[in-house]
């Protein structure tokens, strides 16, 4: 089979991306708790600071989906029979990897659509998969999944593969809102496969996210360092100190930066300035953790009814397969 060209549709532009940041800047940072929507973490240096957070020794949440993903893709496909995958979040589309040779071991897998923000990220991922998956089409989307899902391709039966947990960034109405999109946006027979961090014990998971090394710390800090260089905000990045709790009733860990000294920070691209006190804190980024039978109920006012679930042998973590109704 021949290498198909990969088509790279663009949704969202940089102008949008700007003006899509200085919405979410001024509606977060005037919330209470301030916060900021996780997204905008993930710059370059943000990235760059991911990658290391998923092999660090205490972060056992990206090897343990890979490990399901090695000793179940076949299994997976077997359970589907979708003729396209559609990937939210993509990024390098690294560990999907596994999930696509299963695909392609089957024979059936016509069509992979990789979705990202990053742009650049995305076109270096499709011309690596179209080289890799002779015959496969790449047709690649630089889009925001939480706004557009209704217009990714519609062609093939389509799987949505939501990965590595990146679901629980998302807080509790923009998931419920989100998962109905999802299920809005996929014809009936469709699937869905939803990677989901369990919940397990509190030490295990404040570990996970305030790691010995300190990368957890950057990466959270790297928020206001965007807003320092998008935004041209002022933010004194060293005059916070990180603050990650696990919130055992909502059941999540809740990043947080603490100002250690008052700031008035100035936020001339969002036109905003901000009086912080010390102690105020920025939520930067939650990080829900599930129980099987509450997120199949979610899924399931969703119109998708969990066909398959497949664990690590320790129950850390859980991918579902689930099938719009
Ligand atoms: C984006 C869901 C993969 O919530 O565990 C890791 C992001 N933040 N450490 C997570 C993250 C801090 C991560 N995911």
């Amino acid at each position: 089979m021949s290498r198909v060209e990969p088509v790279v549709s663009v949704l969202l532009d940089p102008a949008r991306a700007a003006t899509s940041l200085v919405d979410d800047v001024r509606r977060g940072l005037g919330a209470h708790p301030r916060r900021l929507p996780p997204k905008w973490l993930y710059d370059d240096e943000g990235s760059r600071l991911f990658d290391e957070i998923t092999r660090l020794p205490e972060y056992y949440p990206t090897r343990t989906e890979r490990a399901i993903l090695t000793a179940y893709a076949d299994d997976i496909v077997g359970a589907c029979d979708a003729t396209t995958v559609v990937e939210l979040g993509s990024g390098t589309s690294e560990k999907t990897r596994l999930l696509l040779d299963a695909f392609a071991r089957s024979g059936r897998l016509q069509r992979f659509v990789p979705v990202d923000v990053s742009e650049g990220t995305l076109r270096e991922a499709a011309t690596a998969l179209a080289d890799r998956y002779p015959g496969l089409a790449v047709e690649a989307v630089v889009g925001d999944f939480t706004l557009h899902l209704g217009r990714l391709p519609r062609r093939g039966r389509r799987l949505i593969a939501f990965l590595g947990s990146t679901i629980g960034n998302l807080y509790l109405e923009e998931r419920r809102a989100f998962l109905g999109a999802l299920g809005d946006s996929l014809d009936s027979g469709e699937w869905l496969l939803l990677g989901v961090d369990l919940v397990k014990d509190a030490d295990r998971l404040v570990a996970a996210y305030d790691d010995a090394a300190g990368v957890t710390e950057e990466f959270v800090r790297n928020a206001v360092r965007v807003l320092n260089r998008e935004l041209d905000a002022d933010f004194d990045a060293d005059g916070f100190s990180y603050a990650p709790l696990w919130d055992a009733r909502m059941e999540r860990m809740d990043l947080r930066l603490r100002a250690e000294m008052p700031q008035r920070v100035r936020i001339p691209g969002a036109d905003l300035e901000l009086d912080l006190h010390v102690g105020e804190e920025l939520r930067i980024e939650i990080s829900t953790k599930f129980r099987l039978d509450r997120i199949g109920a979610e899924l399931d006012d969703a119109g998708l009814a969990v066909a398959r679930t497949w664990t690590d042998p320790d129950d850390d973590f859980a991918i579902i397969l689930a099938r719009r109704r």
